[in-house]
């Protein structure tokens, strides 16, 4: 009778708890990452309207992580948002190790043609949860600081090279896998 119990009971209790919690912490993470994005999105969008990828560049080595550290000031407690990536620019940006995992289960989907969930909830311990946003490069605009030797505005990568000499974040094409937003919650 317990041999058959058990199993039953365990998967009950994970999948009760994932139905419960899924949805509202996907929800918590998407209007963070929003917040975010929009403030970097405009942040970089109003640079390069005024002068270009070159414009953009100084002022985004200035202004990237001070933005972000306002956004997650304004956060509802036990809630923070951060972008990782194996191939980091910002050693800030490099993930943890549990974060890698991660990220390489995605890249190893995109290389295999699965389809990547717009969202995937980790849960770290309890009540403690990490939200994954893929993020790709989904704007030719992103190759001007992210491509390669031909896609490169290379003004603006001298600017960005002088402040990050062990950069990772090259070498993208259109479409590529790049990294994640990381929303932390902490109920
Ligand atoms: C004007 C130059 C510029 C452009 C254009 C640009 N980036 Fe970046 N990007 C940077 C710089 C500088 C950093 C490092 C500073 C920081 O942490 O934001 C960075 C960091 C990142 C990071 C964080 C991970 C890391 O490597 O540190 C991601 C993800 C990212 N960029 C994605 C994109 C995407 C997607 C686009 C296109 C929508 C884009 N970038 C366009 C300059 C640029």
């Amino acid at each position: 009778m317990k041999k058959i119990v058990l199993p039953i009971m365990l998967i009950s209790s994970v999948s009760l708890l994932s139905a419960e919690t899924n949805k509202e912490i996907k929800q918590e993470a998407k209007s963070a990452i929003m917040k975010m994005g929009g403030a970097l999105k405009s942040h970089m969008k109003q640079n390069m309207k005024a002068g270009g990828p070159v414009q953009a560049a100084g002022l985004c080595l200035e202004k990237a992580s001070g933005i972000a550290k306002k956004v997650n000031a304004e956060y509802p407690k036990g809630v923070s948002v951060k972008r990782v990536s194996t191939k980091y620019r910002n050693p800030a940006n490099k993930p943890t190790a549990d974060e890698a995992k991660v990220l390489e289960q995605i890249q190893s989907d995109v290389d295999t043609n699965k389809t990547v969930p717009k969202m995937i909830v980790k849960e770290v311990s309890k009540n403690s949860y990490k939200v994954y946003k893929p993020i790709f490069m989904s704007k030719g605009i992103c190759l001007s600081c992210h491509g390669d030797a031909q896609t490169r505005n290379p003004e603006a990568y001298k600017l960005i090279k002088a402040k990050y000499p062990n950069d990772k974040a090259i070498g993208y094409k259109k479409g590529d896998f790049r990294g994640a937003f990381v929303v932390t919650i902490v109920k």
